[in-house]
């Protein structure tokens, strides 16, 4: 195991699914799950099937989360889902800033600080993505953009707190579009994550799961998750399919 961190894959339904459909992938997902695998899995259905699927998964080692979390705890928000809303049909983790909120419904770097630090505070695991977009790799800006993303959050939540929540490095480039960044390039950014925790507090860094997320399949699942700082994978399009999933699943190994 890498210091100590247990990996850790999680699916992301994304807007897809319907009842049956989920239903379907959740059995056939608890048919396939190997005897005792080295990373702990996660699936985040959309909002409204939670309750649902958590009811599917009961009795299996597969846990919950959301997808979003709304950044208030209660009051007029229409159409919003607070955190102990989640925490009570069954969350225990929530993803806090991933690319499609970010970019497609416009939150801010703060915002996502928010939500990581409601979720926290109901004992949500939130997952906080990082990553940047075509463009700002073209004009070598990764670093830059990850060191604001990350440092939003670390202004709210304390570095403590960073210990028990998980970061996912996911490049904006490729998510969804079948070209996953190479082992060395994730690696590359992982490290420099860990690196800026570490500046921070250097007992903490080797604690925080840092995972990485785009075009992971069971092809290359293995590849991405042996490199020293990638302690497993936040998955799109692949955890749709529950053979893939599983694959990518057994992939992640204890180091
Ligand atoms: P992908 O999505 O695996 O389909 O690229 C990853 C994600 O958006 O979390």
């Amino acid at each position: 195991m890498k210091s100590g961190r247990r990996p850790l894959v999680v699916g992301n339904w994304k807007m897809h699914g319907s009842r049956a459909e989920n239903a379907r992938l959740v059995e056939e997902m608890i048919g396939q799950y190997p005897p005792a695998p080295a990373a702990l899995c996660v699936v985040c259905p959309p909002l409204v099937y939670l309750q649902d699927v958590a009811r599917l998964l009961r009795g299996s080692a597969i846990l919950l989360g959301a997808q979003t979390v709304c950044a208030d705890a209660q009051g007029a928000f229409t159409g919003e889902v607070s955190a102990a809303m989640l925490k009570d049909v069954g969350c225990s983790y929530v993803i806090v800033g991933h690319s499609e909120r970010r970019l497609l419904y416009r939150e801010s770097d703060q915002a996502v600080a928010r939500k990581f630090v409601a979720a926290q505070s109901k004992g949500l695991v939130p997952i906080l993505c990082v990553g940047e977009q075509l463009a700002e790799r073209e004009a070598e800006r990764t670093f830059e953009v990850v060191a604001r993303q990350l440092e939003a959050v670390l202004k709210l939540a304390s570095m403590e707190s960073l210990a028990s929540a998980v970061l996912a490095y996911e490049p904006v480039w490729a998510i969804g579009t079948g070209r996953h960044a190479s082992p060395e390039q994730a690696q590359d950014v992982h490290a420099f994550i860990r690196a800026q925790l570490a500046a921070r507090d250097a007992k903490i860094a080797p604690l925080t799961r840092i995972l990485y997320g785009g075009s992971v399949k069971a092809v290359n699942a293995a590849e991405l998750f042996a490199m020293p700082d990638i302690d497993g994978g936040l998955i799109g399009g692949a955890s749709l399919k529950a053979d893939e999933f599983i694959a990518i699943l057994s992939a992640a190994r204890a180091h």
